[in-house]
């Protein structure tokens, strides 16, 4: 069984994420966040966001519904579509690329045209019932909204960065004028999608963490680094290479600084969040499948069992200019030398499908076939479970005493009573909780519990109140004791 099909079975099972709407049939590309799910995206969004507070970056919160004018100018009202087949005998819809590929085509078709002649001189097939499928169609991805605005029609956004490229002359003035300058928003972005599939991969209704980082077109420069990874490069042209990104405007595979320095920075947020980076590729995207947009895009791909998915897009865009011709309001900056209009440097973050991902790369079985997520600490749903060994002799309210303290300290954490200490401890593992605190008979004569760590199954004792004035994660102490099989 792939591992992607047993993350998404324990995903329903114990409450992270599952299909929307399911007692009324469902919705493809609808999915609803559990109750450890939601702790667990917060978690990835927090280490996403404190990444970028470093860097100094302004975060703001604009509308989903959108009026035409703006897409109008992105160029989305034209060109945001994709090529869709629909067979003639089984009525299966899919997107054009998703049919060539099963039947072993990997040309990148951009055109109807272009695509039916394709079609009229190659056997393609539909992938559900086999039927030769001969034409394709044009499908707009965005979702249009029934009622009229004031300014046109209105559209649920399919990316949240337009909120900021229309704000640029306000925020800019907030950033008092300076640059480079990076702004960031974390929202719901909405597409038609032609096949939605692979629960949070495909998605009707997704969260994007988009960060649109202004910077002067002609040095697109950030600032100077140290690469701090061994990264998978697949470059345009050439050989793919393993290699650290260095600062260099030199640096042969990359365009710009600023594009070296987001590549680097966004492969710590996914080691930092639990995905591994060896099982990570950044490809440069060929120039004739880039977005309406783009001038160049790096995608992070994550491979997920024999398959690369997308969860990261690095695009250099030029909106600004598109917005400044449309509106009439000037989007332009006054350097020292010179007045420019900003270049854009954007890192586009799928938050649910680098959620499934981190489920996914955390995922193990252990040899009795008991399923463990091996979370980092700082993402893992709670940071530790108390538990009494048995519900009599007092220890059971000596339990839920220090589990009150606990708390107080440190409110990711859960008690659970029932069930044999072998069944609790599974039940935690499953969910990725990385301590397991337990009350036992020793613990009446000298106030000390075992503390057993998720990965490694290694239990050490220590004195409740340790515990309580020092918190779990970040202890010193259990650092110290179940050094190196944490994950950090
Ligand atoms: P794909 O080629 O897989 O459709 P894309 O190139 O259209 O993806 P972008 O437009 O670059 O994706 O969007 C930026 C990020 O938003 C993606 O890297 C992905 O993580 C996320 N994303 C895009 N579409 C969806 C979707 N339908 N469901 C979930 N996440 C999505
Ligand atoms: N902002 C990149 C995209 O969603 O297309």
């Amino acid at each position: 069984m792939k591992v992607y099909d047993q993350v998404v079975e324990l995903a329903k099972r114990r409450g992270f994420f599952w299909p929307s709407f399911s007692i009324y049939g469902g919705e493809s590309g609808l999915y609803d966040y559990g109750p450890l799910g939601v702790l667990l995206r917060d978690n990835i969004v927090r280490i996403w966001k404190e990444s970028y507070l470093a860097d100094d970056a302004i975060f703001i919160d604009t509308p989903v519904i959108v009026p035409a004018s703006v897409f109008r100018a992105s160029g989305h009202l034209d060109k945001f579509a994709d090529l869709a087949t629909e067979c003639s005998k089984c009525h299966n819809r899919q997107k054009l690329e998703t049919v060539l590929e099963a039947s072993g085509f990997h040309n990148i078709i951009k055109t109807v045209p272009e695509a039916n002649e394709f079609l009229a001189n190659n056997v393609v097939k539909c992938i559900v019932c086999g039927n030769r499928i001969t034409s394709a169609t044009e499908f707009k991805l965005m979702f249009r909204m029934p009622s009229q605005g004031s300014v046109g029609d209105l559209y649920l956004r399919p990316e949240t960065a337009q909120g900021i490229f229309v704000n640029f002359k306000l925020l800019n003035n907030f950033y008092r004028n300076r640059l480079p300058m990076a702004v960031a928003q974390l929202g719901k972005g909405f597409r038609n999608e032609i096949s939605p599939r692979q629960s949070l991969i495909r998605l009707k209704e997704f969260s994007q963490g988009e960060v649109e980082v202004f910077v002067d077109p002609q040095k697109k420069f950030w600032k100077d680094f140290t690469g701090s990874h061994r990264l998978n490069l697949l470059p345009r042209s050439g050989a793919p290479v393993t290699a650290e990104v260095t600062s260099s405007e030199a640096f042969p595979l990359m365009s710009s600084n600023s594009m070296s320095y987001f590549i680097d920075k966004t492969a710590s947020i996914l080691r930092d969040v639990g995905i591994n980076l060896d099982s990570v590729r950044f490809r440069q995207v060929p120039l004739n499948d880039l977005a309406h947009y783009s001038s160049d895009t790096w995608d992070v791909e994550v491979r997920i069992d024999d398959d690369w998915v997308e969860v990261v897009g690095i695009a250099d865009r030029n909106d600004l200019a598109n917005h400044e011709k449309s509106s009439g309001e000037t989007m332009s900056v006054k350097m020292e030398d010179r007045t420019i209009t900003p270049s854009i440097i954007e890192p586009s973050y799928g938050i649910d499908r680098i959620f499934i991902s981190v489920m996914i790369h955390s995922f193990r079985t252990r040899e009795n076939g008991f399923k463990v997520l091996s979370l980092p600490e700082s993402v893992s749903p709670y940071h530790a479970a108390v538990f009494p060994l048995v519900n009599k002799d007092g220890l059971d309210k000596l339990a839920e005493s220090f589990f009150a303290s606990l708390r107080k300290k440190d409110p990711y954490v859960v008690y659970d009573q029932s069930g044999s200490i072998g069944r609790r401890y599974a039940r935690q593992d499953e969910i990725g909780t990385p301590y397991c605190i337990t009350f036992d008979s020793q613990t009446l004569q000298d106030s000390t519990v075992t503390v057993r760590e998720r990965d490694s199954a290694k239990q050490v004792r220590f004195r409740t109140d340790d515990l309580v004035s020092a918190g779990i994660i970040g202890n010193p102490a259990i650092r110290d004791a179940f050094r190196p099989s944490v994950p950090q």
